[in-house]
Protein backbone atom coordinates (compact mmCIF):
# COMPACT_ATOMS: atom_id res chain seq x y z
CA UNK A 1 0.00 0.00 0.00
CA UNK A 2 1.35 3.39 -0.88
CA UNK A 3 2.34 5.34 1.80
CA UNK A 4 1.41 8.60 0.37
CA UNK A 5 -2.58 7.51 -0.16
CA UNK A 6 -2.51 8.29 3.64
CA UNK A 7 -1.78 11.84 3.97
CA UNK A 8 -4.45 14.75 3.93
CA UNK A 9 -4.21 16.91 1.71
CA UNK A 10 -2.37 20.33 2.63
CA UNK A 11 -4.90 23.67 3.27
CA UNK A 12 -3.09 26.67 2.46
CA UNK A 13 -5.28 30.41 3.61
CA UNK A 14 -5.96 32.83 1.07
CA UNK A 15 -2.92 35.20 2.06
CA UNK A 16 -0.35 32.25 1.13
CA UNK A 17 -1.83 31.36 -1.73
CA UNK A 18 0.46 29.67 -4.40
CA UNK A 19 0.74 31.83 -7.38
CA UNK A 20 -0.72 28.79 -10.08
CA UNK A 21 -3.83 28.68 -8.15
CA UNK A 22 -6.38 31.52 -9.16
CA UNK A 23 -8.63 32.60 -6.27
CA UNK A 24 -12.28 32.34 -6.38
CA UNK A 25 -12.57 36.59 -6.74
CA UNK A 26 -15.98 37.31 -4.80
CA UNK A 27 -18.77 39.96 -5.97
CA UNK A 28 -19.11 42.69 -3.17
CA UNK A 29 -22.97 41.17 -1.72
CA UNK A 30 -26.23 42.90 -2.35
CA UNK A 31 -27.50 41.40 1.16
CA UNK A 32 -26.88 38.93 3.67
CA UNK A 33 -28.67 35.67 4.28
CA UNK A 34 -27.97 34.83 8.18
CA UNK A 35 -29.92 31.42 8.03
CA UNK A 36 -31.00 28.84 5.41
CA UNK A 37 -34.34 28.59 6.16
CA UNK A 38 -36.15 25.47 4.28
CA UNK A 39 -35.78 23.49 0.78
CA UNK A 40 -38.60 23.54 -1.42
CA UNK A 41 -39.42 20.21 -3.49
CA UNK A 42 -41.75 18.87 -5.76
CA UNK A 43 -42.91 15.51 -5.13
CA UNK A 44 -45.49 12.83 -7.67
CA UNK A 45 -46.88 11.84 -4.13
CA UNK A 46 -46.14 13.40 -0.96
CA UNK A 47 -47.29 9.75 0.50
CA UNK A 48 -43.78 7.63 0.96
CA UNK A 49 -41.80 11.34 1.37
CA UNK A 50 -43.93 12.13 4.35
CA UNK A 51 -43.41 8.24 5.88
CA UNK A 52 -39.57 8.52 5.03
CA UNK A 53 -39.11 11.91 6.62
CA UNK A 54 -40.42 10.54 9.83
CA UNK A 55 -38.17 8.11 10.17
CA UNK A 56 -35.54 10.09 8.87
CA UNK A 57 -36.53 12.21 12.35
CA UNK A 58 -38.51 15.15 11.19
CA UNK A 59 -41.71 16.69 12.83
CA UNK A 60 -44.65 17.27 10.40
CA UNK A 61 -45.97 19.72 10.99
CA UNK A 62 -48.62 19.32 7.69
CA UNK A 63 -49.54 17.28 5.47
CA UNK A 64 -52.43 17.48 2.56
CA UNK A 65 -52.39 15.97 -0.75
CA UNK A 66 -51.18 18.91 -2.06
CA UNK A 67 -48.55 20.03 0.20
CA UNK A 68 -46.07 18.80 2.98
CA UNK A 69 -44.74 20.96 5.66
CA UNK A 70 -42.04 19.94 8.01
CA UNK A 71 -39.51 21.30 10.80
CA UNK A 72 -36.91 19.83 13.12
CA UNK A 73 -36.75 20.16 16.91
CA UNK A 74 -35.06 23.86 16.43
CA UNK A 75 -37.56 27.49 16.53
CA UNK A 76 -37.49 27.09 12.22
CA UNK A 77 -41.11 27.04 11.60
CA UNK A 78 -40.07 24.61 8.42
CA UNK A 79 -37.23 23.49 7.08
CA UNK A 80 -38.58 21.24 4.44
CA UNK A 81 -41.32 21.84 2.31
CA UNK A 82 -43.32 19.45 -0.85
CA UNK A 83 -45.98 20.44 -2.99
CA UNK A 84 -47.67 17.43 -5.09
CA UNK A 85 -46.62 17.79 -9.03
CA UNK A 86 -46.10 16.63 -11.99
CA UNK A 87 -42.40 15.83 -11.47
CA UNK A 88 -39.70 14.73 -8.55
CA UNK A 89 -37.41 17.37 -8.52
CA UNK A 90 -35.57 20.11 -6.06
CA UNK A 91 -37.05 22.93 -6.67
CA UNK A 92 -35.23 25.46 -4.51
CA UNK A 93 -34.05 26.86 -1.55
CA UNK A 94 -35.47 29.53 0.95
CA UNK A 95 -32.94 32.03 3.12
CA UNK A 96 -33.80 34.66 5.94
CA UNK A 97 -31.99 37.69 5.30
CA UNK A 98 -30.52 40.21 7.70
CA UNK A 99 -32.97 43.07 8.75
CA UNK A 100 -30.61 45.70 6.34
CA UNK A 101 -30.84 43.30 3.05
CA UNK A 102 -33.19 45.35 0.74
CA UNK A 103 -35.04 43.25 -0.85
CA UNK A 104 -36.70 46.09 -3.46
CA UNK A 105 -33.20 45.21 -5.30
CA UNK A 106 -33.76 42.04 -5.96
CA UNK A 107 -37.06 42.54 -7.62
CA UNK A 108 -35.61 45.19 -9.39
CA UNK A 109 -32.35 43.66 -11.12
CA UNK A 110 -33.70 40.42 -10.98
CA UNK A 111 -37.18 40.29 -11.61
CA UNK A 112 -38.22 39.40 -8.59
CA UNK A 113 -41.18 38.43 -7.53
CA UNK A 114 -43.03 39.64 -4.60
CA UNK A 115 -44.45 36.59 -2.04
CA UNK A 116 -47.93 36.19 -0.21
CA UNK A 117 -47.32 36.29 3.34
CA UNK A 118 -50.07 33.37 3.29
CA UNK A 119 -47.10 31.43 1.38
CA UNK A 120 -44.55 31.35 3.35
CA UNK A 121 -44.54 29.07 6.66
CA UNK A 122 -44.36 31.72 9.33
CA UNK A 123 -45.31 34.70 7.45
CA UNK A 124 -43.28 37.85 7.10
CA UNK A 125 -42.19 39.27 3.29
CA UNK A 126 -40.22 37.44 0.77
CA UNK A 127 -38.78 37.85 -2.84
CA UNK A 128 -38.52 34.80 -5.34
CA UNK A 129 -35.65 35.02 -7.89
CA UNK A 130 -34.19 32.07 -9.52
CA UNK A 131 -30.69 30.83 -9.81
CA UNK A 132 -28.81 30.77 -13.27
CA UNK A 133 -29.98 27.41 -13.72
CA UNK A 134 -33.47 28.20 -13.00
CA UNK A 135 -34.04 27.06 -9.46
CA UNK A 136 -36.43 29.13 -7.23
CA UNK A 137 -34.49 30.71 -4.21
CA UNK A 138 -36.50 32.78 -1.66
CA UNK A 139 -35.20 35.55 0.40
CA UNK A 140 -37.22 36.45 3.33
CA UNK A 141 -37.42 38.46 6.26
CA UNK A 142 -40.13 38.95 9.80
CA UNK A 143 -40.63 34.94 9.50
CA UNK A 144 -41.92 33.69 12.99
CA UNK A 145 -40.28 31.70 15.39
CA UNK A 146 -41.23 28.88 17.25
CA UNK A 147 -40.98 26.83 20.45
CA UNK A 148 -38.32 24.27 20.38
CA UNK A 149 -39.52 20.75 20.37
CA UNK A 150 -38.15 18.77 23.61
CA UNK A 151 -34.51 16.61 22.90
CA UNK A 152 -33.09 14.44 25.09
CA UNK A 153 -29.39 15.82 26.50
CA UNK A 154 -26.20 15.08 24.43
CA UNK A 155 -24.54 12.24 24.63
CA UNK A 156 -21.19 13.65 24.29
CA UNK A 157 -21.87 16.11 27.70
CA UNK A 158 -20.64 13.17 29.52
CA UNK A 159 -17.46 12.05 27.70
CA UNK A 160 -14.98 9.10 29.78
CA UNK A 161 -11.31 9.59 27.90
CA UNK A 162 -8.26 8.30 29.20
CA UNK A 163 -7.98 10.87 31.21
CA UNK A 164 -10.80 12.11 32.68
CA UNK A 165 -13.83 10.46 33.50
CA UNK A 166 -16.36 12.26 34.13
CA UNK A 167 -19.13 9.61 33.68
CA UNK A 168 -19.18 7.46 37.02
CA UNK A 169 -21.71 5.07 38.31
CA UNK A 170 -24.14 5.85 35.15
CA UNK A 171 -24.31 4.01 32.04
CA UNK A 172 -24.71 5.34 28.34
CA UNK A 173 -28.31 4.15 26.96
CA UNK A 174 -29.08 6.00 24.29
CA UNK A 175 -32.90 4.70 22.55
CA UNK A 176 -33.65 3.32 19.49
CA UNK A 177 -35.39 6.68 17.69
CA UNK A 178 -35.61 8.54 14.54
CA UNK A 179 -32.16 10.86 14.66
CA UNK A 180 -34.15 13.58 15.51
CA UNK A 181 -33.36 16.67 13.40
CA UNK A 182 -32.86 19.41 14.84
CA UNK A 183 -32.19 22.43 11.56
CA UNK A 184 -31.50 22.55 8.80
CA UNK A 185 -27.64 22.68 7.64
CA UNK A 186 -26.65 22.92 3.81
CA UNK A 187 -27.38 21.89 0.45
CA UNK A 188 -25.09 20.73 -2.14
CA UNK A 189 -24.98 21.68 -6.00
CA UNK A 190 -23.43 20.27 -9.23
CA UNK A 191 -22.83 22.67 -11.80
CA UNK A 192 -21.35 23.36 -15.68
CA UNK A 193 -20.09 26.67 -14.82
CA UNK A 194 -18.26 26.59 -11.44
CA UNK A 195 -17.15 30.01 -11.08
CA UNK A 196 -20.35 31.85 -12.77
CA UNK A 197 -22.86 30.15 -10.50
CA UNK A 198 -20.59 30.31 -7.39
CA UNK A 199 -20.11 34.25 -7.99
CA UNK A 200 -23.99 34.86 -8.38
CA UNK A 201 -24.80 33.04 -4.99
CA UNK A 202 -21.95 34.91 -3.21
CA UNK A 203 -23.17 37.95 -4.51
CA UNK A 204 -27.06 37.09 -4.04
CA UNK A 205 -26.54 36.03 -0.35
CA UNK A 206 -23.52 37.38 0.73
CA UNK A 207 -21.86 34.27 1.39
CA UNK A 208 -18.08 33.79 2.28
CA UNK A 209 -16.10 30.61 1.06
CA UNK A 210 -14.38 28.88 3.63
CA UNK A 211 -12.69 26.51 1.56
CA UNK A 212 -12.17 26.30 -2.14
CA UNK A 213 -10.28 23.16 -3.84
CA UNK A 214 -8.65 23.66 -7.40
CA UNK A 215 -7.65 21.22 -10.28
CA UNK A 216 -4.34 20.75 -11.37
CA UNK A 217 -4.24 23.69 -12.90
CA UNK A 218 -4.87 25.95 -10.41
CA UNK A 219 -8.50 26.46 -11.77
CA UNK A 220 -11.27 26.39 -8.28
CA UNK A 221 -13.84 23.69 -8.89
CA UNK A 222 -15.62 23.15 -5.43
CA UNK A 223 -16.25 25.94 -3.02
CA UNK A 224 -17.75 25.18 0.62
CA UNK A 225 -19.55 28.70 1.55
CA UNK A 226 -20.61 29.66 5.01
CA UNK A 227 -22.75 32.46 5.74
CA UNK A 228 -22.11 35.92 6.60
CA UNK A 229 -23.50 36.03 10.13
CA UNK A 230 -20.18 38.83 11.86
CA UNK A 231 -18.98 37.75 15.18
CA UNK A 232 -21.49 35.16 15.55
CA UNK A 233 -20.00 31.75 14.25
CA UNK A 234 -21.66 30.28 11.29
CA UNK A 235 -21.65 26.79 9.56
CA UNK A 236 -18.62 25.46 7.95
CA UNK A 237 -20.47 25.47 4.82
CA UNK A 238 -24.55 26.26 4.02
CA UNK A 239 -24.08 25.80 0.37
CA UNK A 240 -21.71 24.40 -1.52
CA UNK A 241 -20.93 24.36 -5.20
CA UNK A 242 -19.43 21.67 -7.17
CA UNK A 243 -17.82 21.61 -10.99
CA UNK A 244 -19.45 18.99 -13.19
CA UNK A 245 -21.29 17.80 -16.02
CA UNK A 246 -24.81 18.90 -15.37
CA UNK A 247 -26.65 21.56 -13.04
CA UNK A 248 -27.84 19.01 -10.26
CA UNK A 249 -29.09 18.85 -6.74
CA UNK A 250 -26.22 16.83 -4.93
CA UNK A 251 -27.41 16.67 -1.33
CA UNK A 252 -28.84 18.28 1.36
CA UNK A 253 -28.03 17.60 5.14
CA UNK A 254 -29.75 18.26 8.50
CA UNK A 255 -28.27 18.18 11.89
CA UNK A 256 -28.79 15.94 14.86
CA UNK A 257 -27.43 15.95 18.25
CA UNK A 258 -24.62 13.44 18.34
CA UNK A 259 -22.89 10.48 16.81
CA UNK A 260 -25.46 8.28 19.40
CA UNK A 261 -28.26 10.07 17.23
CA UNK A 262 -26.57 9.01 13.98
CA UNK A 263 -26.09 5.57 14.83
CA UNK A 264 -29.47 4.85 16.46
CA UNK A 265 -31.00 6.78 13.74
CA UNK A 266 -29.18 4.73 10.83
CA UNK A 267 -31.34 1.86 12.99
CA UNK A 268 -34.46 3.12 12.74
CA UNK A 269 -34.05 4.01 9.36
CA UNK A 270 -32.51 0.54 8.09
CA UNK A 271 -35.32 -0.95 10.04
CA UNK A 272 -37.76 0.62 8.28
CA UNK A 273 -36.40 -0.46 4.55
CA UNK A 274 -35.15 2.77 3.51
CA UNK A 275 -32.08 2.86 1.20
CA UNK A 276 -28.51 3.38 2.42
CA UNK A 277 -26.10 5.81 1.03
CA UNK A 278 -22.83 5.87 3.09
CA UNK A 279 -21.61 6.25 6.60
CA UNK A 280 -21.26 6.57 9.35
CA UNK A 281 -17.70 8.78 8.75
CA UNK A 282 -16.94 12.24 9.70
CA UNK A 283 -15.86 14.48 6.65
CA UNK A 284 -12.76 16.61 6.03
CA UNK A 285 -13.70 20.05 5.02
CA UNK A 286 -16.63 20.81 7.55
CA UNK A 287 -15.59 17.58 10.10
CA UNK A 288 -18.86 16.90 10.18
CA UNK A 289 -20.00 13.46 11.37
CA UNK A 290 -22.14 11.99 8.46
CA UNK A 291 -24.95 9.33 7.19
CA UNK A 292 -25.92 9.72 4.45
CA UNK A 293 -29.39 8.10 2.71
CA UNK A 294 -31.52 7.97 -0.30
CA UNK A 295 -35.15 9.16 0.44
CA UNK A 296 -38.01 7.45 -1.32
CA UNK A 297 -37.44 9.11 -5.10
CA UNK A 298 -33.44 8.38 -4.96
CA UNK A 299 -32.19 12.36 -3.53
CA UNK A 300 -29.09 11.91 -0.98
CA UNK A 301 -30.09 13.32 2.26
CA UNK A 302 -27.32 14.10 4.66
CA UNK A 303 -28.00 13.32 8.78
CA UNK A 304 -24.64 15.16 10.40
CA UNK A 305 -23.65 16.09 13.89
CA UNK A 306 -20.16 17.68 15.23
CA UNK A 307 -19.34 20.42 12.31
CA UNK A 308 -16.92 22.97 12.23
CA UNK A 309 -18.26 26.62 12.84
CA UNK A 310 -16.54 29.84 11.95
CA UNK A 311 -16.47 33.60 12.68
CA UNK A 312 -17.31 36.11 9.38
CA UNK A 313 -13.62 37.08 9.79
CA UNK A 314 -11.45 33.63 9.17
CA UNK A 315 -10.26 33.79 5.79
CA UNK A 316 -10.99 31.45 3.11
CA UNK A 317 -8.67 28.22 2.73
CA UNK A 318 -7.64 26.65 -0.90
CA UNK A 319 -6.73 22.73 -1.11
CA UNK A 320 -5.82 20.68 -4.22
CA UNK A 321 -9.09 18.97 -5.23
CA UNK A 322 -9.28 14.69 -4.50
CA UNK A 323 -11.93 12.32 -4.35
CA UNK A 324 -10.19 11.36 -0.81
CA UNK A 325 -10.83 14.77 0.84
CA UNK A 326 -14.25 14.62 0.88
CA UNK A 327 -13.72 12.22 3.95
CA UNK A 328 -11.49 11.29 6.70
CA UNK A 329 -12.56 8.00 8.02
CA UNK A 330 -15.63 5.80 7.28
CA UNK A 331 -16.00 3.20 4.10
CA UNK A 332 -15.36 4.12 0.85
CA UNK A 333 -17.31 7.03 -0.43
CA UNK A 334 -19.83 5.93 -3.06
CA UNK A 335 -19.57 6.80 -7.06
CA UNK A 336 -22.58 9.04 -7.17
CA UNK A 337 -20.67 11.29 -5.32
CA UNK A 338 -18.83 12.47 -8.45
CA UNK A 339 -20.34 12.87 -12.11
CA UNK A 340 -21.51 9.45 -13.35
CA UNK A 341 -20.23 8.08 -16.68
CA UNK A 342 -23.44 6.74 -17.57
CA UNK A 343 -24.26 6.96 -21.66
CA UNK A 344 -26.84 9.63 -20.74
CA UNK A 345 -24.00 12.05 -19.09
CA UNK A 346 -21.61 10.60 -22.33
CA UNK A 347 -24.35 12.30 -24.27
CA UNK A 348 -24.57 15.45 -21.99
CA UNK A 349 -20.53 15.69 -21.60
CA UNK A 350 -20.48 15.64 -26.01
CA UNK A 351 -23.26 18.23 -26.36
CA UNK A 352 -21.89 20.50 -23.77
CA UNK A 353 -18.36 20.33 -25.35
CA UNK A 354 -19.73 21.35 -29.06
CA UNK A 355 -21.61 23.76 -27.20
CA UNK A 356 -18.56 25.55 -25.88
CA UNK A 357 -19.56 25.18 -22.29
CA UNK A 358 -17.21 23.06 -21.11
CA UNK A 359 -13.61 22.32 -22.22
CA UNK A 360 -12.21 18.81 -23.01
CA UNK A 361 -8.95 19.70 -20.79
CA UNK A 362 -11.01 20.44 -18.01
CA UNK A 363 -12.88 17.38 -17.87
CA UNK A 364 -9.90 15.54 -18.32
CA UNK A 365 -8.48 17.41 -14.97
CA UNK A 366 -12.32 16.78 -13.33
CA UNK A 367 -11.23 12.80 -13.99
CA UNK A 368 -7.63 12.93 -12.88
CA UNK A 369 -9.00 14.68 -9.77
CA UNK A 370 -11.73 12.56 -8.68
CA UNK A 371 -11.30 9.00 -10.72
CA UNK A 372 -8.50 7.72 -8.77
CA UNK A 373 -9.69 5.37 -6.14
CA UNK A 374 -8.90 7.39 -2.83
CA UNK A 375 -8.96 4.74 -0.58
CA UNK A 376 -7.70 1.52 -1.99
CA UNK A 377 -7.60 -0.47 0.43
CA UNK A 378 -11.75 -0.20 1.05
FE1 LIG B 1 -23.05 17.41 3.29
Amino acid sequence: MPATTLHQPESVPHSRLPAHVQPLECPAPWGRAVELAFLMWEKKSLAPTERFLRDFGLQIVSCTERKLVARGCGAAPAIYVAQQGSDNRFVGAAFVMSDDTDLAQYQRELGGRALQASDIPGGGRGVEILDPAGRKLWLLQGQARVAPLPTRDPAHTLPNNPYATVRVNQPLRTPVEPARVIRLGHFVLQTVDFMAMAQWYIRVLGLIPTDVQYLADGSPNLAFCRLNRGDTPADHHTVVFVGAIEEKYEHSAFEVLDIDALGQGQQVLRAQGHRHMWGLGRHVLGSQLFDYWYDPEGFEIEHYADGDVFTADVETCYSPLTFGSIWAWGQDAPASMKPSKSPRNLLRVFQLIRAGRLKPQRLKLLGEALDPPARPWL
